[in-house]
């Protein structure tokens, strides 16, 4: 499937679609603190999006259970909301959540810390979000979809971490997963050629440890192999003519 180019209309429902995501981010952020189970996170994203008239995106996608993914600690992706699974103190919780606002598909993912964490945890985070700064200085027309994936490998290869290569970003729009697929580790081709009005989620996974993964018996939840921490950090972009436009910050 080629890469699809949206119109001006399109591109103002995808904006409209990341802005309400952006809300449904920040009600579930303010709800993070010790004692809240993975699955009270989830249902508070999940109401903030039927409340904004708009459908959760995740839910039965390829039968995935829940609206919102919470991920915590070792687990990079794709947390199943538990409400056994109870937030303490010094973790890091992932939220993905996406939603479906007049056919147009949001996508952004955050990592953020519960209560009091410890500086290497902060400095896992805060490299993940900056790897995706680096990136999409490259993500604009004109230039290669691989010129990204390179910058985010370099920006991480000084720290050490482990860059997941199992999972990667993706273009958005109509559906969820469109073409093409963009990985967070250096490539040895240069990729399509980037072109205004392309529409892409990018989300560098990054461990603290090495970058293999496993999955859960559940067959979603992915984690560490080494047990290490990871973290995430994902918006929907638009590529123009000059910088990218983000389309899910908030
Ligand atoms: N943001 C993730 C992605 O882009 C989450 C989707 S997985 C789902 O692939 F099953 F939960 F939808
Ligand atoms: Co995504």
């Amino acid at each position: 499937m080629a890469i699809t180019i949206k119109s001006e209309r399109e591109i103002e429902l995808m904006r409209e679609s990341c802005r309400l995501l952006g809300i449904v981010h920040k009600e579930m952020e303010e709800a993070i603190r010790p004692g809240v189970s993975t699955m009270d996170i989830n249902i508070i994203g999940d109401t903030v999006i039927r409340k904004l008239g708009c459908i959760p995106n995740f839910k039965n996608y390829n039968g995935y259970p829940a609206s919102v993914c919470v991920s915590v600690n070792d687990e990079v992706v794709h947390g199943i909301p538990n409400k056994k699974r109870i937030l303490q103190e010094g973790d890091i919780v992932s939220l993905d959540a996406g939603l479906i606002y007049k056919g147009y598909h949001s996508d952004a993912a955050r990592t953020h810390g519960v209560g009091q964490i410890s500086p290497a945890a902060q400095k896992l985070i805060d490299v993940t979000k900056a790897s995706f700064f680096e990136g999409i200085k490259m993500a604009k027309a004109g230039n290669h979809l691989h010129d990204i994936s390179n910058a985010i490998d370099a920006f991480i290869q000084p720290y050490g971490y482990g860059i997941v290569r199992d999972l990667v970003g993706h273009g958005i729009g109509t559906s969820l997963h469109e073409d093409p697929q963009i990985p967070n580790f250096a490539q040895r081709r240069r990729g399509p050629k980037l072109h205004a009005g392309m529409t892409l989620a990018i989300e560098p996974m990054i461990n603290m440890g090495r970058a293999d993964v496993d999955w859960l018996d559940d067959d979603w939840t992915v984690v560490t192999e080494d047990g290490s921490w990871s973290a995430h950090y994902e918006n929907t972009i638009l590529i123009t003519d000059g910088e990218p436009e983000i389309l899910t910050l908030y």
